[in-house]
């Protein structure tokens, strides 16, 4: 019968939507392909270290609140809401601030700065090192990345001249990327690694919070007042054949993607003077859509590379079906048939709550995040690397697992990063979380979201 059929009785259907469909599906097997082809030099993550600031460091919300009051700069409303924001926003009483907050008196220098970023980026990378037992002189790349705090010489020339770290050193600084950029770091070590062989990367994620506290009375900007602390990450990677047998992970996928392009997305997060003329961060409305338009590519993207493909088939045939403008509803792949443990950087409950249904993760799958952001605050593009810590203090991970980092900040951007785990994870003493681990999880109240105050876009 269909050998029969002439060309013309197909003409009718050969429309639109079937050719846009065999179309569509033959561009995403090509992309499929082309993004499936691994570079071939294999990269593994040896191990990484967090940064614990010292006890004397740690401040509960309401004496946070009573010292800001006791400052006198604020008023009673700006009190108010910190009070609010504080207690909603999933931070518990442990968090660690910068010690420039202590003086009565709030006037940070240069050298205070310098000295909250030189106590988290050293005390990660002593950690790190003594962790893994590399030699300085193996280095060969390092990738610091710190959102605001810039000086000159560099944080890698900090870093280069604290380690004596050889002069063949390759070394990239990446600032005012958010957030996102911890794993946008991983992801530029994994494509020097391509290139330069036999080689260790260092990454370190950090943040300095010493010079941001906002002194003005806006309230969108007084949020990151609320919820930035102290914390740093440093990470060490090899593509050295000889450490498949002794690193912690493998780096399978790093995945970026970024909507700066858009206005809505570029202004959503934006560091300026308001109208008195003080520096803070702006936080607008634009913030759900942005997140929401960033955040869905990569999930795709993360999605084509990893699901097994029956998941992937019947993610199609439903495309294919809402296509054809069938009456169903869209597929959600089941993620968590191949991922083990999944880590979101710790910002925003609306954006988290919004990806954990969509992405069908458990509360329990939340728990790393929930429990980082109570313990350690925003600590900006360190946070995912605290969760893996927890997620290794509880004893969850085990060989062959998989892990899903993956963090999303101002650009707006979002970055992915897939880890297999090369052997299963023990007690590790210099883990930050190993001799409290008992203590979590511990339970947050279903908190309302923080109240935020969103400036309207311009
Ligand atoms: C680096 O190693 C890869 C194999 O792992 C090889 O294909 C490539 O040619 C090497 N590159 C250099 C510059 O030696
Ligand atoms: C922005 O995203 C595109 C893909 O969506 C990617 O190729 C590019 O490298 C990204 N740029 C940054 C700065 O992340
Ligand atoms: C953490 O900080 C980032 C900015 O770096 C922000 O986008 C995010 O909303 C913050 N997280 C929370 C919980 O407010």
């Amino acid at each position: 019968m269909f050998i029969n059929l002439e060309l013309n009785d197909l003409h009718p259907i050969l429309n639109s939507e079937i050719v846009f469909s065999v179309l569509l599906m033959i561009f995403l097997l090509l992309l499929y392909f082309v993004m499936a082809k691994k570079p071939s030099n294999k990269v593994y993550l040896i191990d990484f270290a967090c940064y614990k600031p010292p006890t004397s460091q740690i401040r509960s919300r309401d004496i946070i609140v009573k010292e800001t009051a006791e400052s006198g700069r604020f008023s009673e409303e700006i009190l108010d809401f910190m009070k609010k924001t504080m207690e909603r926003s999933g931070l518990g009483d442990s968090t660690y601030v910068a010690e420039v907050f202590f003086g009565k008196e709030y006037n940070p220098s240069m050298r205070d700065a310098r000295r909250e970023v030189e106590m988290s980026v050293f005390g990660a990378v002593d950690t790190l090192l003594a962790k893994t037992g590399v030699k300085c002189e193996d280095i060969g790349i390092v990738i610091v990345n710190c959102c605001i705090y810039n000086p000159e010489p560099s944080l890698c020339s900090i870093i280069v001249n604290r380690y004596k770290l050889k002069e063949s050193i390759i070394t990239y600084n990446l600032v005012g990327m958010g957030c996102s950029a911890g794993l946008l770091a991983i992801g530029l070590a994994e494509q020097l690694l391509q290139v330069h062989n036999n080689s260790y990367a260092l990454v370190v994620s950090t943040e300095s919070i010493t010079e941001n506290f906002y002194l003005g009375k806006d309230r969108s900007k007084f949020l990151t007042n609320c919820i930035f602390r102290v914390g740093g990450a440093a990470i060490l990677l090899s593509n050295r054949p000889s450490d498949n047998t002794n690193s912690k992970y493998q780096l399978l996928h790093t995945i970026r993607t970024n909507t700066s392009s858009s206005d809505r997305s570029y202004n959503c997060i934006l560091r300026e003077e308001d109208t008195a003329g003080i520096v803070g961060i702006t936080i607008n409305k634009d913030l759900l859509y942005a997140a929401i338009s960033t955040i869905k590519p990569n999930v795709a993207a993360v999605g084509s590379l990893i699901l097994p493909l029956e998941e992937k088939l019947l993610y199609f045939i439903n495309y294919i079906a809402r296509k054809l403008k069938l009456n169903v509803r869209p597929y959600v792949p089941n993620y968590r048939k191949v991922v083990e443990h999944f880590t979101p950087h710790v910002g925003g409950k609306p954006v988290l709550d919004a990806l954990q249904k969509t992405l069908g993760f458990t509360n329990d799958d939340m728990e790393a995040s929930r429990m980082t952001l109570y313990r350690y605050g925003n600590t900006s593009s360190s946070s995912v690397w605290y969760e893996l810590a927890y997620v290794e203090a509880k004893g969850w991970v085990k060989k062959g697992n998989r892990v899903w980092q993956i963090a999303f900040g101002s650009g707006f951007k979002c970055n992915s990063v897939i880890l297999s785990a090369m052997k299963t994870v023990d007690y590790d003493e210099k883990n930050p979380w190993t001799d409290e681990i008992s203590r979590f999880p511990v339970s947050l109240e279903d908190c309302e979201p923080v109240p935020v105050f969103f400036e309207s876009p311009k």
